[in-house]
């Protein structure tokens, strides 16, 4: 036997290399293989069958010149029948045309040969390892049989080369996800403190800011939209500073009715109301050497105020019904979406309680007016939510490009329930046809109106650094707009700036 490989041969060797520099994914290369040997070789049937361990038996994975019935058929047990002879020994096995009755016959392809086709059968194998057979049938003609076996055996060695390739492609792709995953991870840890995560400019003073107030005991106001992360600002204050060890108790002044508001805040005595059996502790009492968290404080009932003012002038306190003065050390901390500046001057929020609680004050922009963040609040909630509901969804970039056009009404909370949503009901890759249609509507009824918004927002923006040139004081401030102190206050009011006194 000849060693060396004739014209036609090395043709064959050289277009299946060619493939193997394609980088495709692995079956389409087996197609590509398979139809080299039938282009250049006028072998009309073909198949690969590989070892699969779930059914453990080889299974056809691609086949030339066989229907899908046929293909589908192609289903071999280790040592059964001369496919399963070859995976198992290793070793070439050839069946001229006269002796191919004694074939197995699985796939059903003998009645279609043409006399003179024989058949074909070599390993195909990764170093030392067996992983499946290549079959082909062909009429051999006057070519050397035993050349045409040698000839598959370098084929086998090629689809092993082939495997192993696109083996190590998937893995390193499936390495390079996951470190994408990792490095976007450090990202968000990198830009969260305490669970805030965003990475605007505003967000960074935020931070700044609440990390400086958190060393000290000064009450602080915090303003915002609903969902802006009033509430989550409160927490990271207070776990932020020295009293973290200490309760951080929250009231919702507006969730609880008045009468029994102020038996919560303050406690009461046994006996000092119908029902009250016991004693009580209120939650000053209870957060004691802690942070109290006053919650929606626009919605403090004005009866209540003095006592509250109390607490923070004096540090103490009486229960209901009793007598007894109790000292708390509680730092307070309060939030409210509404403007409470206004509501002083309606006379529905004692003046002196507003700056006592205000010496601090930390606005929230909305989150239209941070797009910046968008992106990172996305991967965040998308992480967090992949891993409580254990699911791997992914957004299309395309959605991003939505949701920073989007205006988010319902600001963070709104964008945090919807990817929750999303990965809840969806799966893999979520395009923005799968984005509720509520989505658009509200999109595209401010998309092309969005302009009066940047308008309003530029104009609020020069209110603000008019007030801040003249001290805030609103006469001069509306002499340098060109506004009437009307005009200038129905402003103020409407885009709810805060007037600041020094
Ligand atoms: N910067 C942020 N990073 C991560 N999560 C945020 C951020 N801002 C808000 N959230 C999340 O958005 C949701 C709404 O925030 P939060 O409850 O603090 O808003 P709020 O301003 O107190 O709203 P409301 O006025 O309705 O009480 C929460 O689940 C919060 O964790
Ligand atoms: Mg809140």
């Amino acid at each position: 036997m000849e060693k060396s490989l004739d014209l036609r041969e090395l043709t064959i060797v050289n277009e299946v290399a060619k493939i193997l520099s394609k980088g495709l994914e692995f079956t389409k290369s087996l197609e590509e293989v398979l139809k080299v040997l039938y282009s250049f070789w006028d072998v009309r049937h073909s198949y690969v069958a590989l070892y699969r361990s779930e059914i453990k038996a080889l299974k056809i994975v691609k086949a030339f010149g066989l229907t899908e019935e046929e293909a589908e058929r192609g289903i071999f047990k280790k040592g059964e029948g001369i496919v399963g002879k070859v995976y198992k020994d290793g070793v070439p096995v050839f069946l001229s045309d006269t002796k191919i009755n004694a074939y197995l016959n699985k796939t059903g392809l003998r009645e279609r040969l043409e006399p003179g086709e024989s058949f074909v059968a070599v390993p195909i194998r990764i170093g030392g390892e067996i992983i499946g057979v290549l079959a082909v049938f062909k009429d051999f003609g006057e070519e050397s049989v035993e050349r045409g076996v040698e000839l598959l055996l370098i084929m086998g060695t090629m689809i092993g080369m082939l495997y192993k390739l696109d083996e190590r492609i998937s893995q390193e792709r499936e390495e390079w996800e996951e470190e994408k995953r990792l490095l976007t991870k450090a990202l968000s840890e990198r830009y969260s403190v305490e669970g805030i995560v965003g990475k605007s400019p505003v967000i960074k003073n935020l931070l700044d800011l609440i990390e400086r107030v958190a060393q000290t005991d000064v009450n602080v106001l915090i303003t915002g939209e609903s969902g802006t992360g009033k509430s989550l600002i409160a927490k990271a204050i207070h776990f932020m500073s020295k009293r973290k060890e200490k309760p951080f108790i929250t009231i919702n002044c507006s969730a609880i009715p008045e009468t029994l508001l102020e038996a919560e805040l303050f406690g009461y005595e046994k006996g000092s109301f119908t029902g009250a059996y016991t004693s009580k502790k209120g939650k000053f009492e209870l957060a004691s050497g802690g942070t109290v968290f006053l919650d929606e404080i626009g919605d403090m009932p004005l009866a209540l105020q003095p006592k509250i003012l109390r607490v923070i002038q004096d540090k103490e306190i009486e229960r209901l019904g009793s007598e007894k003065t109790v000292k708390v050390d509680v730092r307070i901390i309060s939030a409210t979406n509404k403007n409470l500046s206004e509501l002083v001057s309606q006379g529905q929020f004692r003046e002196d309680l507003y700056y006592r609680l205000n010496v601090l004050p930390v606005h929230i922009p909305p989150l239209r007016e941070r797009k910046e963040d968008i992106p990172i609040l996305v991967d965040h909630f998308l992480e967090v939510f992949n891993q409580r509901y254990s699911k791997r969804v992914r957004l299309d970039p395309r959605i991003i490009e939505v949701f920073m056009e989007y205006p988010w009404p319902g600001n963070v909370r709104e964008l945090e329930n919807t990817i929750e949503r999303l990965v809840i009901l969806r799966d893999g890759l979520i395009r923005e046809v799968d984005l509720p249609p509520y989505f658009f509507a509200r999109l595209y009824d401010t998309g092309p109106k969005n302009m009066p918004q940047v308008i309003q927002s530029t104009e609020r923006d020069e209110i603000i650094k008019a007030l801040e040139k003249v001290g805030y004081v609103k006469s001069r401030a509306a002499r340098l707009l060109g506004y009437t102190l009307r005009q200038l206050d129905y402003r103020i009011k409407k885009y709810q700036i805060e007037i600041k006194r020094y």
